[in-house]
């Protein structure tokens, strides 16, 4: 079991949705220090302002593109979460800055990690490597069944973790989220997740819009689950190995609108249009093998989740007003 308390610990794209999350679990491990590599293009300073209040955490703003940047930022630096990434939207219409920070980025990390004696790095991978599942639940074994761009990304950054692994010994592991929702997930950008979009019209009043009959179903995992992973992945011994990391149940989009609908106390009815081009229409891990080789399993239940995410949104949106206002 790798030990935190006394460590340096870096997150590459800490600043965002799932990173800030981490950097506000791993305090309580007692690092002597946690460094933020972000460029900011999607995370945000607020993300990590209460973890700041303890001392303990630096915000680096710098891209990973940058290898001087990155090189400093390492210095004497144990442990390394790597999380930065273009979303699936930019992918499709940036692909070049997606080679460039995915795959280039990430093999940036990979090289720099090793030439800094980092001891072990957590990459952030997703299930989107695996495309649209052709059993289900996915095991780790189920094919790269990708036909995304964002998911060729992710591809070619596990095989750089494996390949350094076998000629260099670079301790890893690879997290494949399921679809992660929560606090501070980005509901003003424009790739937002379903639940915003949902949440949106509730908001105006309109009727949530779902594409398709709602039969599409996803795994949805809650962001303080999937930054416990995290933790648990860095301290474990197993190395060179991928993990599922969902709740391991099923949700259609017909029942994640009714659940918020029934959480916003709203009667409106949703509004079903013609199906648009949607990635993937199936998705359910198999929650096993983190569970036997990492000791973890999400616990927090949708209804629960949802509920944190609908009670942040409020407050985020009153401070956003009060800020304006000022
Ligand atoms: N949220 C999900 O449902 C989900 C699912 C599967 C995989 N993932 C992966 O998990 C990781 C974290 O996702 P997230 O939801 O927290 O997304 P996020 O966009 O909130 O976090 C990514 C962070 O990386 C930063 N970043 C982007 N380009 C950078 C660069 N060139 N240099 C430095 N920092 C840069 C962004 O500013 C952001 O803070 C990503 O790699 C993502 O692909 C997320």
């Amino acid at each position: 079991m790798h030990k935190l308390k006394g460590s340096r610990i870096l997150l590459i794209g800490g600043a965002g949705f799932i990173g800030s999350h981490i950097v506000d679990q791993l305090i309580q491990e007692e690092p002597a220090e946690i460094r933020v590599l972000d460029n900011l293009v999607r995370g945000k300073e607020a993300n990590l302002a209460k973890a700041m209040r303890s001392g303990k955490v630096t915000l680096i703003e710098g891209s990973l593109t940058d290898m001087h940047t990155l090189r400093s930022a390492l210095r004497g630096v144990d442990y390394v979460f790597h999380l930065a990434a273009l979303w699936l939207g930019e992918c499709v219409s940036n692909p070049r800055s997606a080679v460039e920070v995915n795959v280039v980025g990430t093999y940036n990390v990979v090289e720099a990690c090793r030439d800094a004696g980092v001891k072990r790095v957590v990459y952030s991978s997703s299930a989107s490597v695996y495309g649209n599942a052709l059993t289900i639940p996915m095991t780790e074994e189920h094919p790269f069944n990708n036909r995304t761009f964002y998911g060729a990304t992710k591809v070619a950054g596990e095989q750089f973790f494996r390949s350094f692994y076998d000629m260099h010994k670079l301790p890893y592991v690879g997290l494949r989220y399921m679809n992660v929702y929560g606090p501070r997930m980005d509901y003003k950008g424009t790739y937002v997740s379903v639940i915003m979009k949902v949440l949106d019209k509730i908001e105006a009043g309109q009727r949530p819009v779902i594409h398709g009959d709602g039969s599409q179903a996803y795994d949805f995992v809650h962001v303080e689950d999937v930054a416990r992973c995290n933790i648990l992945a860095l301290k474990a011994q197993v190395s060179d190995e991928f993990f599922n990391v969902g709740k391991g149940t099923k949700t259609t989009i017909n029942e994640l609108v009714q659940k918020l609908l029934k959480l916003t106390g709203s009667s409106l009815q949703p509004e079903y249009h013609a199906q648009e081009h949607i990635f993937v229409t199936h998705r359910l891990g198999s929650t096993e093998k983190a569970e036997n080789l990492i000791g973890f399993k999400a616990t927090k239940e949708l209804d629960e989740g949802l509920k944190s995410v609908v009670e942040w949104r409020r407050i985020d949106q009153a401070a956003v007003a009060e800020r304006r206002a000022a």
